[in-house]
């Protein structure tokens, strides 16, 4: 029997095939906190996690993080089916106390990066100290404005994922491994 990453999956109506393995995406977490713990050791960050997509990857790095540091959640939504609808909604009482610190904006993937700037804006009126991003994967080529991701994963296509927290309407998000949307089908 084929192994769970070289299967290919059906979600909804949609195919989606292997497209990173969950062997590669610990390696590759393992050392993004590796880099967090050294260059974060003196900020004692908070790191926000942007439900809900976030929620695995937050939760395996977050277990490597051995540096003093808080986590808090929040939700932002700006996807529908396929398609980034340009509207963000952000639950503000979460950012009532960050002033003066330093945060870690914890997301699953950067596409557009209208969420990211969204959440910028909303934690720069708090009065955070230092804003920086942490994002498991990145469509580069989608970007609509310039932007730096601190600590990112992997830099993938602008092909639509599903995996590892990241969903097709809510489906999904449960599976192992990332698998890319195929477009035969
Ligand atoms: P952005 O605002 O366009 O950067 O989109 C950010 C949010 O859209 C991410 O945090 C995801 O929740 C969702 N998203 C973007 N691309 C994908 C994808 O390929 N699969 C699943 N969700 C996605
Ligand atoms: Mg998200």
């Amino acid at each position: 029997m084929a192994k769970d990453s070289t299967r290919s999956v059906k979600i909804l109506d949609l195919n989606f095939r292997p497209y990173i393995d969950k062997k590669k995406i610990k390696e590759r977490i393992k050392s993004l906190a590796e880099e967090i713990n050294t260059e974060e050791v003196h900020n004692e960050p908070i790191f926000l996690v942007v439900m809900t997509g976030a929620f695995i990857f937050a939760s395996d790095l977050l277990r490597r993080i051995n540096i003093d540091s808080d986590i808090r959640f929040i939700r932002a939504r700006s996807y529908s089916g396929t398609q980034s609808t340009g509207v963000v909604k952000l639950e503000e009482d979460y950012l009532l106390d960050i002033k003066d610190r330093n945060i870690i904006i914890v997301e699953d993937i950067i596409d557009t990066g209208i969420t990211l700037k969204f959440l910028k804006e909303g934690i720069t009126k708090f009065g955070a100290k230092s804003i920086k991003t942490c994002s498991l994967l990145s469509k580069t080529s989608c970007h609509t404005y310039p932007l730096h991701i601190n600590y990112c994963g992997f830099e993938i296509e602008d092909k639509f994922v599903v995996g590892y927290g990241l969903d097709y309407n809510d489906k999904g998000r449960n599976l192992k491994n990332i698998y890319q949307l195929d477009v035969e089908g």
